[in-house]
């Protein structure tokens, strides 16, 4: 049984930043809510560590993202290990897809179940834009290598932004519904009074409806009450959209691990982190560890309420 927190919220994902390093520089970057820079990362055994304790509270799902995981040079040992622990089912992977060539086929075999690219456009040119790498080539030929070696799903994350890639939706969906690729449309994060945000924020529930007029039925997910709309022609699209949203929050399942080994109990707070780290470097045991993650699990609340 998932350990729950104050508002009835069972912890069942736990989402490791691994690194806070990345070789592309997207516009809109949320750095996973971690504002400041460290350049201190957790070791795979550390990672494993924590995971295990989460684990022994009914952790059972674990989502890698960065910066870019897959510039951890022990990705494969990070993969490998929790892997191994007894009650982790999923172990998924946010990436840009940058390395995923290289990479599918070690990270499928040491216990990767599916994998997230990241993907806002198809046009080469605008993504040069968005992420300031010329690259398009090189993530499609990850991603067609990661469908190869059987990770599924894979699912294509779309951040949707104003002006720049909101007209590609409709090209989006048919380029993942013949790949069968799973879309996820995704609502951009940011603070009311980030210039950026203000700039590029758009509302995704026009999108929504035209979506959901073309559904042939939706599936309500746990994680945050997502809907995914399965299309007529097969294709699946799942529409995030936190900003604001109180049933986002209620039905958030997730708390974070930051690269310096803080557990995270909010994407958009940052006073209310706990450090694992320090005590594990100096000593602390399992018991110890597990007190600081319920107590982490303690501090939970929905954002927007
Ligand atoms: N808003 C929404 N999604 C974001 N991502 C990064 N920054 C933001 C943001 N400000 C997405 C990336 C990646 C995932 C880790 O988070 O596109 O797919
Ligand atoms: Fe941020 Fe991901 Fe883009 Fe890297 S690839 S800059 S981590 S959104």
């Amino acid at each position: 049984m998932a350990i729950k927190d104050s508002f009835g919220r069972s912890v069942e994902n736990l989402r490791i930043s691994v690194t806070q390093r990345c070789n592309f520089r997207c516009i809109y970057c949320h750095r996973e809510g971690q504002l400041f820079d460290s350049n201190v990362e957790l070791s795979a055994e550390e990672i494993k560590r924590i995971v295990s304790i989460a684990a022994s509270l009914g952790v059972y799902s674990v989502k890698l993202t960065g910066g870019e995981p897959l510039l951890r040079k022990d990705i494969v040992e990070i993969v490998r290990g929790i892997s191994s622990i007894p009650g982790i089912k999923d172990i998924s992977m946010t990436t840009n897809g940058f390395f995923l060539k290289e990479y599918a086929k070690q990270l499928k075999d040491a216990g990767l179940s599916r994998v997230n690219v990241s993907l806002d456009t198809l046009n080469a040119e605008k993504f040069k834009f968005i992420t300031g790498v010329d690259a398009h080539k090189r993530i499609m030929d990850g991603i067609v290598e990661a469908a190869r070696v059987g990770l599924n799903p894979i699912k294509i994350n779309m951040v949707l932004l104003k002006g720049i890639n909101c007209d590609e939706v409709e090209d989006m969906i048919k380029f993942t519904e013949e790949n069968q690729l799973i879309l996820q449309l995704i609502e951009l994060e940011g603070f009311g009074d980030d210039p950026l945000y203000i700039k590029y924020h758009a509302d995704l529930d026009d999108i929504e409806k035209k979506v959901r007029e073309r559904s042939l039925r939706v599936i309500v997910r746990q994680m945050h009450h997502r809907k995914k709309y399965i299309l007529k022609g097969g294709a699946e699209v799942e529409i995030v959209k936190p900003m604001h949203n109180t049933e986002f929050c209620l039905y958030c399942n997730r708390i974070r691990l930051t690269s310096d080994g803080k557990l995270k109990p909010c994407l958009f707070r940052n006073d209310n982190l706990i450090d694992l780290l320090g005590p594990m470097r100096s000593g602390a045991d399992d018991n110890y560890l597990k007190d600081l993650f319920i107590e982490a699990v303690r501090r939970r609340r929905p954002f927007f309420m």
